[in-house]
């Protein structure tokens, strides 16, 4: 098994390589000097590369015989987290922190780049990596799209570092994986006035907390009771003082769900439930509504095509189940153009201390499991090109 043999050839450098970028996180957009760095490394394994969407980097490694194309995905950015482990390798950068893991996918990546780069024998068409800037906020994918990297692309597969899954461990499901994440903005119109003389004014704190206990309803009355949907406020700002009748409120909150059909009914169902609560208060509401990112929805095809590489490169007793999350991944919209998986790779690990949840302050990895997420980088890509 040249791949398996391959990636433990290069584990130390993957596992120096996460613990660099993990001493150097950097926020979203702001990803100059991990993009740097895997620049270095791409030259030093003399693979050919393009930079795109501000920090991200596409690298191609062409096979010896031609075929389709697969683009592996790994995204580099980093969350204002103030670190708290206590490790050799803690984040330098002060209230910056790798808390999601994708300092282990960055480095994945390039190790999987080594071991590809290694095999162009066996490469049956073309393999693109894509380092991918900006997944916290959901809009380093779309960008990437937007400059036209996905064209010529017939499969995308991504590998996501999983806290809830036992390390050594891998989930390969078909089907809905992760959430829609969209955020809306409500803007609620009243008039000021005397706290004690309410009748003279349009109370929009009064209006803005209908319009709250309205939008409970959606999930529970409007859609299917076997979907699965989320409609939160997270933000309420209203008022000035004690004895004055507030003029205006805010409103942010954000939708979630797994069914573009729904999805696209959101805006619809808010804006209707915003202004007719507001304008039975005598209130005025508005609504903005933001599409963040499509659900994330593994391939049925791809999905086998994963379990086999698993079995090939490990056995059947990796392959573990995992419930749909809530959360949202930008690796969305690279599904949006071309059929692939996101595939979670288990990293707890009581006895390592790696068993807090991703975005939490000790968030850490268990290592071990990144030798294995290499090998399923590059044993993914040869399988699908072999299958295509
Ligand atoms: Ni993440």
């Amino acid at each position: 098994m040249k791949v398996k043999t391959l990636a433990k050839k290069f584990k130390q450098y993957v596992i120096d390589l996460r613990r660099e970028f993990h001493m150097y996180p950097e926020a979203s957009w702001e990803e100059i000097r991990t993009s740097k760095r895997i620049q270095e490394e791409l030259k030093k394994m003399e693979i050919p590369f393009s930079v795109v969407a501000k920090n991200g980097i596409v690298a191609t490694i062409e096979g010896n015989s031609d075929g389709k194309t697969i683009a592996l995905r790994g995204d580099i950015d980093a969350l204002q987290v103030n670190e708290c482990n206590d490790v050799p390798y803690k984040s330098k950068h002060e209230g910056i922190m790798h808390a999601c893991g994708h300092d282990g996918h960055t480095a994945m990546l390039l190790g999987a780049a080594k071991v590809l780069n290694e095999m162009k024998k066996e490469i049956q068409g073309t393999v693109k990596l894509f380092f991918q800037p900006a997944e916290e906020l959901a809009q380093g994918a779309k960008k990437m799209v937007e400059e036209g990297v996905m064209q010529g692309v017939d499969g995308v597969f991504g590998i996501h570092l999983w806290s809830d899954i036992e390390s050594g461990k891998i989930s390969i499901e078909a089907g809905p994986r992760m959430a829609s994440a969209d955020l809306f903005k409500i803007h609620v119109k009243g008039l000021g006035g005397h706290g004690s003389l309410p009748h003279q004014g349009i109370d929009a704190v009064v209006a803005a907390s209908a319009i709250v206990m309205d939008l409970q309803s959606v999930v529970s009355r409007e859609i299917s009771p076997l979907e699965t949907a989320v409609v939160s406020v997270g933000v309420f700002k209203s008022g000035t003082r004690f004895n004055v009748i507030a003029n205006e409120a805010v409103l942010e909150g954000t939708t979630r769900c797994f069914n573009n059909e729904i999805r696209e009914k959101f805006p619809k169902i808010l804006e209707r439930i915003v202004t007719h609560t507001a304008s039975s208060y005598r209130a005025e509401g508005s609504l903005t509504y933001t599409f963040g990112t499509p659900p994330v929805i593994n391939d049925e095809r791809c999905s086998q095509i994963a379990a086999s590489t698993v079995e090939k490169l490990f056995d059947r007793e990796t392959i573990t189940k995992m419930g749909k999350i809530t959360g949202g991944e930008d690796f969305a919209e690279f599904l949006s153009k071309a059929p692939g998986i996101l595939a979670f790779v288990g990293v707890r690990n009581e006895a390592k201390g790696s068993c807090y949840s991703h975005h939490h302050e000790k968030f850490d990895i268990d290592e071990d499991a990144l030798e294995k997420g290499t090998a399923l980088y590059a044993q993914y890509a040869l399988d699908f090109l072999k299958e295509g």
